[in-house]
């Protein structure tokens, strides 16, 4: 858990083998959609608890790609000064930890979308575009200083729908499978400068009839491994029922122990072999969980609701062995990003 790690087709090491997850935390400016400068001290104490990777929030690629008001982005060049002061302020205290600007679109599932875009997303959009605008959202990362860039397709959103059957019905060369996705790696790459590392945020399951399976996720990671760092896997969808992280909250279908996606990440790992840096998302409370997982098919892991639950629960945990306290109950995201559960116990005097 706490060895490093050397990322993969760069020269680029994690100082552990933990990540947190993506997550929003709704410290965005409403003017300029630019991060506000507690994102800092958020992050400080994510790299104070032995996280060697932080991936950012999903930041937009475009104003009109948001799924939530609050989200920030980098799709304007004027937003790089604010993201760039907060990765100094950073880096200045803890030098060591890795902070990757995760970049999405949120497509049909926008909060600007209209009614009629609801249920086709990628027909809908001027596709030959897409994959430029990505690049372009990946240069500001650069310029911002972020020492890594994550392609988000997972959840639903732009480029998790466009491998996506059921909601990608378009029959021309972006029909639903990976070539958009494919394309704006390459773009992506295009932009950066050599050796920068490139992760990918990968549905290994939508969890939905009709959409992504185990085996079109193996395709999709097969198309893009050999350009990525690091390919973290996770499943599910925001839509309609909030799969991705499972929960009390509007899904009680599906198990809420242990991580979800041991058997997709199985067949992952066997169809882009071992040079691949993997991490895997969802579910991971306990050390034993980790540890195995570690022990198996992943590389990395990569929580995200234990830490905003308790910013310190790695290293409590590595004291204790207590697990994390977070009970999945999704209030976070009802709150974008607040611990409610966090919040009352800290009330209570209790934390
Ligand atoms: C409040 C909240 C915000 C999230 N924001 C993002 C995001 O911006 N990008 C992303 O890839 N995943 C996001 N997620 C999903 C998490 O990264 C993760 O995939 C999911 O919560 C399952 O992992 P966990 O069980 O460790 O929490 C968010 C989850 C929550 C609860
Ligand atoms: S609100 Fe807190 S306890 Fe509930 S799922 Fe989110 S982080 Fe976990």
């Amino acid at each position: 858990m706490f060895t490093p790690i050397k990322l993969s087709n760069c020269n680029v090491t994690s100082s552990t083998r933990m990540i947190r997850s993506g997550m929003a935390f709704g410290l965005t400016d409403p003017k300029t959609g630019a991060p506000t400068p507690e994102v800092t001290d958020r992050y400080i104490e994510l790299a104070q608890s032995k996280c060697g990777i932080i991936m950012t929030g999903g930041l937009v690629v475009a104003q009109n790609g948001k799924d939530h008001q609050s989200q920030s982005g980098l799709h304007d060049d004027t937003v790089t000064k604010a993201h760039a002061a907060v990765l100094s302020a950073v880096k200045a205290k803890c030098p060591e930890v890795l902070v990757f600007a995760q970049i999405t679109h949120a497509a049909h599932l926008s909060i600007d979308a209209p009614e009629d875009q609801l249920t086709l997303d990628t027909a809908s959009h001027d596709v030959a575009k897409i994959p430029q605008i990505y690049a372009d959202a990946a240069r500001r990362a650069v310029e911002s200083g972020y020492d890594g860039v994550e392609v988000h397709a997972a959840h639903g959103f732009l480029l998790s729908a466009s491998l996506s059957p059921c909601v990608n019905k378009r029959d021309d060369e972006f029909k639903a499978g990976p070539e958009l996705l494919y394309r704006v790696v390459c773009a992506v790459k295009a932009v950066v400068p050599e050796g920068f590392p490139i992760a990918c945020k990968l549905n290994s399951n939508d969890w939905v009839e009709g959409g992504l399976t185990p085996e079109l996720a193996v395709d999709a990671a097969r198309r893009i491994a050999p350009m990525l760092a690091l390919l973290e896997l996770t499943g599910g969808t925001v839509d309609p029922s909030l799969d991705c992280t499972r929960g009390v909250a509007r899904t009680g279908k599906m198990g809420r122990q242990g991580y979800y996606y041991a058997k997709e990440t199985s067949l992952i790992r066997a169809a882009v072999g071992k040079e691949l840096v993997l991490a895997g998302t969802g579910g991971f409370r306990t050390q034993a969980d980790i540890e195995s997982a570690l022990d198996g098919d992943l590389d990395m892991v990569a929580p995200s609701r234990p830490w905003l639950r308790n910013p310190r629960w790695l290293v409590d945990m590595e004291d204790t062995g207590t697990p994390s306290a977070c009970i999945n109950c999704n209030a976070c995201f009802r709150d974008h990003g607040v611990c409610a559960v966090r919040q009352k116990m800290i009330a209570m005097g209790k934390e």
